[in-house]
């Protein structure tokens, strides 16, 4: 049973299953999170010892996982102050968990690498459920020797690990999944509201769909969910436009337009506008009911 120090930043939706999965496989886990109350109850809920800083975790640490919204954050807890990188050893593993934008990636990477660290990208897919049963799919980027260390890690929080390129690489095809994702889930929410309005029956519209060539995962995960309208948060709106948004500037930037990725982004938007940031990106069907006039 592995017995490496790991310290794990941020305690949400996903981190906090996935911190959880880490102590399970034997991991010598210390947690720190933003509101300390979370850690707090994670620790008597799971064992590991909370810090009161990303620096006090990662001291004496062999990995530092970082589970957080965006780059800036990642950023400024690795590298600022009373950040990770500072109290952490030569030699220690960064692992960032989190869907930032491959640019941070990199840029974080390189400060890491000139204090003699490593850094591997490892964003993840499959939400709350697949990251409490540590089923997740894990995409990672980075040098090989680096990943095969971090591989009792993502083996205790993972299923499907591919190592897929480079720093970064990881974080790339993160963002395509989840505009691919994204436009499912609107396109089937908008399919749905013209079923609703041409009395298509809805559990059958559902079970056929499922059998042809118009099903999708979002089918499965979502359609119970947006029948009820339940938006009970797996994975938030707000996270879902980020990394939409994400997708299009590298896109932009490649000089490949994605117009499925941009039509879903002003969905999103709305939503946002609608006060539904907090709530899983589901709650687009708000906006596409507010559109058609349609209540599914
Ligand atoms: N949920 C999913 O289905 C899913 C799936 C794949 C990937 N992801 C990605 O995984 C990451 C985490 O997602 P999540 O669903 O776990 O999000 P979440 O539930 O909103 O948790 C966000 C975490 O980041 C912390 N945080 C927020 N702002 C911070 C700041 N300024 N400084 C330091 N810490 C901060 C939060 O701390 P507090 O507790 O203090 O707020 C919390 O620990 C995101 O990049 C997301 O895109 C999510």
């Amino acid at each position: 049973m592995p017995q490496q120090r790991v310290a794990f930043l941020g305690l949400g939706i996903m981190g906090s299953r996935m911190a959880a999965n880490l102590v399970r496989s034997g991991f010598a886990v210390t947690v720190w999170n933003r509101t300390r109350e979370k850690a707090d109850a994670w620790s008597a809920e799971h064992g590991g010892d909370v810090a009161a800083s990303p620096a006090e975790a990662a001291a004496g640490a062999d990995a530092v996982v970082t589970m957080v919204v965006d780059g800036p954050q990642v950023e400024s807890l690795l590298l600022g102050p009373g950040g990770a990188s500072d109290a952490a050893a030569e030699g220690t593993l960064f692992v960032d968990m989190s869907t930032i934008a491959p640019s941070d990636t990199r840029r974080i990477g390189a400060a890491l690498a000139e204090r003699g660290q490593r850094f591997v990208d490892a964003p993840v897919t499959g939400s709350a459920p697949k990251a409490q049963d540590g089923t997740l799919t894990i995409m990672a980027g980075g040098a090989s020797e680096d990943i095969d260390r971090a591989m009792p890690l993502f083996e205790a929080m993972g299923e499907v690990i591919v190592h897929v390129g480079e720093l970064g690489q990881g974080q790339m095809l993160k963002v395509i999944g989840n505009a691919v994702a994204a436009a499912n889930l609107s396109t089937l929410a908008q399919a749905m509201l013209v079923a609703r309005k041409t009395d298509v029956d809805l559990d059958a519209f559902t079970r056929v769909l499922g059998a042809g060539s118009g099903g999708s995962t979002m089918l499965t995960l979502k359609a119970d969910a947006l029948r009820r309208h339940d938006y009970t948060p797996l994975f938030k709106l707000e996270h879902m436009l980020k990394d939409v948004r994400l997708c299009l500037e590298e896109g932009q930037r490649a000089g490949v337009p994605f117009p499925a990725a941009a039509e879903v982004r002003e969905v999103l938007t709305a939503g946002m506008g609608r006060g539904h940031a907090e709530d899983d990106f589901a709650a687009v069907l708000e906006v596409l009911e507010g559109l058609s006039g349609v209540r599914l």
